[in-house]
């Protein structure tokens, strides 16, 4: 399978690998590489296009990173960004100076004003927002080089030499907070670089199937299946490259949602892999018995997993690999590489201590989540599966609050089926980014019939949010939150009363624990 391929040239900015995924959602095929990387090995891979990265350096410094300027002798379009940008500026004759002043110093968004004559910025807005984050500023531009771009701030926003195919930007296109960044990425790779759009998801997942198929040979996998999106995904993947030599571990927990677990299975009992749905409900119920602290029924339920898990590793004997759903945006949150720790990953318990395996495999380690989405489609996984809202490990024992029982969950997931189910019709669940219920230990007087009650009140929560570290509660119609009432209250004996929750995050958390 060939492929045009762009080189992305990692100078260590924090956003390279969204560089990478901006020029695949472009449809064209690219790889990162170290700026380090060995100028034959990288002329080797035949790139139509080279894309420089951002970098926290400055380029007159000793010892900054730096590449061969043979690589502008190749007559390969090269893109600048940032640091790149500088490096480019710098090493083909112009001069990059630390802004003296903080007014050409810029971070922000910034208000710039394009050249509608460059290629880059053809048929786009001639005014724009551009996010910036430099402190440096190109105080002589090389020589072959027009302005492109300037600002209040800043006269040379972007440089181009059309001839050479050479494009600087100080700003960073790729985030999306740069009106029309994508866009310009694309004129790019499209107009500069003449890309025919020849790589798509399917052959993403190819390209994985194959490089899991070298990695692993006739070794054996273990993979703990939570259900959730990117374990799914990473199943299904693996499941395709080694069949057979995969074993998932599904721990069912029983704090699952309605169904949840015959879904799983039912998604993966019949692909060719051994599938272990371990039916934990009992233990993990004992162990929370009389437990009403949050903190403790995590800690309780992350510690439990690892034994099941464990045990279940034991039968399946010695491991080669053990496998991970792990995505990009969690290794840069757990501070891998070097970009700044944001929060530590919290995956149900870790990694298990006595597990035997020689190595990890985590084949989604630098896709985003809607890319991981599309390579679920991609592998056939079904719909529900792969839009599946984020769920938390301990799953509903903390969204019961206080003291976890069958009964109050058996309570909880019927409530929460009828929310999702009425929130589904009324198109509102592809809106918002998490919704579910939670049930309060708080009871309250109702009347029923004639009959006084004494019942259990369900809180309904729904957010948006971008990240999950700030969330805004949902304004939801007041119809539907009627609806969804009446429901809960008619069709689950033993809750009486319907709550909305309408605190946002800060200074609430998204669950209720
Ligand atoms: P909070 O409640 O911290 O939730 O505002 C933010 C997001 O994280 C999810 N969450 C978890 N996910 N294990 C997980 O895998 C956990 O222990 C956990 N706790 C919260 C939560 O559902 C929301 O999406």
């Amino acid at each position: 399978m060939s492929h045009q391929t762009v080189i992305v040239l990692d100078f260590g900015g924090q956003y390279n690998q969204l560089i990478a995924r901006r020029v695949r959602e472009c449809g064209v095929y690219c790889e990162v590489k170290p700026y380090t990387t060995p100028l034959e090995e990288l002329r080797a891979m035949g790139p139509i296009g080279i894309i420089f990265t951002g970098g926290p350096n400055s380029v007159y410094l000793d010892g900054a990173p730096k590449v061969d300027p043979e690589i502008f002798t190749w007559g390969v379009p090269i893109l600048g960004i940032c640091y790149g940008c500088q490096l480019m500026a710098h090493l083909l004759g112009g001069r990059v100076a630390a802004a003296q002043d903080d007014s050409a110093r810029e971070y922000g968004k910034t208000e710039t004003h394009f050249d509608a004559g460059c290629k880059l910025f053809r048929g786009l807005p001639e005014t724009g927002v551009t996010w910036m984050s430099h402190g440096d500023y190109m105080e002589k531009v090389p020589e072959g080089f027009t302005l492109a771009a300037w600002s209040a701030a800043c006269p040379n926003v972007a440089i181009a030499d059309k001839d050479r195919g050479f494009y600087g930007v100080q700003f960073h296109p790729e985030v999306n907070h740069t009106e029309h960044g994508t866009d310009m990425l694309r004129r790019f790779l499209y107009d500069v670089c003449r890309a025919a759009g020849d790589w798509t998801m399917g052959d993403y997942k190819r390209a994985a199937v194959q490089a899991l198929r070298d990695k692993i040979g006739d070794g054996k996998v273990l993979l703990a299946l939570s259900g959730g999106v990117d374990s799914s995904v990473a199943a299904a993947l693996l499941a395709e490259a080694v069949g057979e030599q995969l074993t998932c571990v599904f721990v069912d927990h029983g704090l699952m949602r309605k169904n949840e677990g015959d879904e799983v299975e039912h998604a993966f009992s019949r692909r060719a892999m051994n599938f272990v749905r371990v039916d934990a409900a009992e233990r993990f119920l004992a162990k929370l018995a009389g437990v009403e602290e949050p903190e403790r029924k995590r800690k309780i339920i992350g510690g439990e997993f690892i034994r099941v898990f464990e045990d279940e590793a034991r039968k399946v004997g010695a491991v080669d690999f053990l496998a991970q759903g792990t995505i990009y945006p969690d290794v840069i949150e757990s501070g891998a590489g070097d970009a700044a720790v944001i929060k530590s990953h919290h995956n149900v318990g870790g990694l298990p201590d006595h597990v035997d395996f020689k190595e990890i495999v985590e084949p989604l380690r630098l896709l985003f989540k809607d890319e991981v989405r599309q390579l679920g489609r991609e592998l056939g996984l079904p719909e529900h599966l792969v839009v599946r809202q984020p769920f938390p490990g301990p799953g509903l024992a903390i969204r019961v609050v206080g003291e976890v029982t069958r009964e109050k969950l058996e309570l909880l997931r019927e409530a929460d089926a009828i929310f999702r189910e009425e929130m589904a019709k009324a198109g509102e669940d592809r809106r918002l980014s998490q919704f579910f219920a939670a049930l309060t230990n708080m009871r309250s007087v109702g009347v029923m019939g004639d009959g006084r009650t004494y019942d259990y009140a369900v809180a309904l929560r729904a957010v948006t949010t971008d990240d999950f570290m700030t969330a805004d509660w949902s304004r939801i119609p007041y119809e539907l939150l009627d609806r969804v009432s009446v429901r809960i209250v008619n069709e689950v004996k033993g809750v009486n009363r319907v709550l909305y929750d309408i605190t946002s995050k800060p200074p609430a958390t998204v669950e209720f624990e």
